[in-house]
């Protein structure tokens, strides 16, 4: 590999620095209404191709008002994957409805539409997949069940960016997709969401949920203006809301990352693609599959730990002391995590009591699958750093085989 040809690139470059020192001189004065937030929001829609972005405090709180813009409340169900963060499966309960897991492709890891469909009933009212590790779901089938059953359809595109499927980019493809600037994301500003929708409807909700039901605020304009409220008889609030705004601060952040989206998430994939190539003749751990129709933007490399005698642990354990990196472990199935496991409380008439609980048995291939996954970091900015810790993937692997 030619180290000269992958420069060493910085996470947060001169240009956030420089857009996080214009935020101050502004002094978040409010007659500057939200210059970062409104210049993010541009950004982030015309590189999507997409009429409305909303910006929010993180990419939980985006799929909540994306629930409520979608009315769904009490009585209703949403689906969601159980193979992903728990956030997904959370945001069902804070509209009030009840989360139902279908289970996943044991290949691609994805929530499998065949699942969706079985669990589709009168009360369905959403499904939010989630573009898991970088890849997309199907949504061409999950699109026509929506279409079926009248549903709404929730990306949650949190670990996903630029990828696309048949084509289309990542959160161009549900009605509307949520995305996050966490740390740990492709693109970061410390927190942060998005919520993208070519709706102008679902865009008007999205935002009066996230700005306290401002009557004000509206798919493009984040803020009340001064002149509104220099009148007593102002009436703000048209209905119920959060403040669930992002901060100008981390908007500055956020719109240089946007600016630089290509020149980060490329690295990202540079590096999957490294290790890739050190798993290619390695039977026994066997890599996401991406379908030929999608390309992947691998916010990790994941892959599954299928020797018959090496434990997840062991495999682990001889990388680190090999010199690699930690390899990061799958969420627990969210329905085995101890709050949905032990009962949840819902509002939901066909549900007995308040409390819903989850048991085993729920999603096969999701309860196979999720034990094994390896997760390798693929955030290397520094080209070498990456290559040695390919080394050491080759030469742990040597070990066992
Ligand atoms: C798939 C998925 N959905 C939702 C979230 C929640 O995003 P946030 O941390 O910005 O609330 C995350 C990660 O944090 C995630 O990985």
């Amino acid at each position: 590999m030619d180290s000269a040809r992958r420069p060493t690139l910085r996470r947060v470059s001169e240009l956030e620095r420089r857009y996080v020192s214009e935020c101050l001189d502004h002094g978040f004065e409010t007659s500057k209404g939200s210059v970062f937030c409104t210049r993010l929001e541009t950004a982030f829609a015309e590189r999507l191709g997409m009429d409305y972005a909303i910006s929010f405090v993180n990419g939980t709180a985006t799929m909540h008002a994306a629930l409520e813009a979608a009315g769904v409340g009490p009585g209703h169900e949403v689906i969601v994957p159980p193979l992903t963060m728990a956030s997904t499966a959370f945001v069902a309960l804070q509209a009030h409805a009840v989360p139902v897991f279908a289970d996943v492709d044991p290949e691609t890891f994805q929530i499998d539409p065949a699942s969706i469909r079985d669990r589709v009933t009168e009360h369905t009212r959403a499904i939010i997949p989630v573009a898991l590790y970088g890849l997309a779901p199907e949504m061409d089938a999950i699109m026509d069940i929506a279409r079926e059953f009248d549903l709404v359809v929730i990306e949650d595109d949190a670990e996903a960016i630029t990828n696309t499927y048949k084509g289309r980019q990542i959160g161009t493809i549900g009605h509307m997709s949520s995305f996050s600037f966490q740390s740990s994301k492709h693109l970061a500003s410390g927190e942060g969401g998005m919520v993208v929708t070519n709706d102008e409807d679902l865009a008007d909700r999205v935002r009066r949920f996230n700005s306290l039901g401002y009557a004000g605020v509206g798919s493009r304009k984040g803020r009340i203006t001064k002149t509104d409220i220099q009148d007593p008889t102002y009436a703000r609030h048209v209905s119920h809301g959060f403040n669930y705004r992002m901060p100008e601060l981390c908007a500055a952040v956020a719109l240089a990352q946007v600016e630089r989206m290509h020149e980060l998430v490329g690295r990202r994939v540079e590096v999957a693609e490294l290790f890739l190539g050190v798993l290619k003749d390695c039977a026994w751990i066997v890599p996401q599959k991406t379908p030929a129709h999608c390309t992947n933007s691998y916010w990790t490399l994941v892959a599954r730990m299928e020797h018959p005698d090496i434990t997840w642990h062991r495999f682990r354990d001889a990388f680190v002391a090999n010199g690699g990196d930690g390899i990061y472990a799958a969420w627990r199935l969210t329905y085995l995590e101890p709050m949905f496991a032990d009962g949840c409380p819902v509002r939901h008439p066909a549900y007995r009591g308040t409390y819903q609980t989850y048991a085993p048995g729920l999603c096969p291939n999701a309860e196979a699958v999720q034990p094994k996954l390896l997760q390798f970091k693929t955030n290397y900015w520094d080209w070498s750093e990456a290559e040695r810790q390919a080394d050491v993937l080759a030469k742990t692997i040597a070990h066992f085989s």
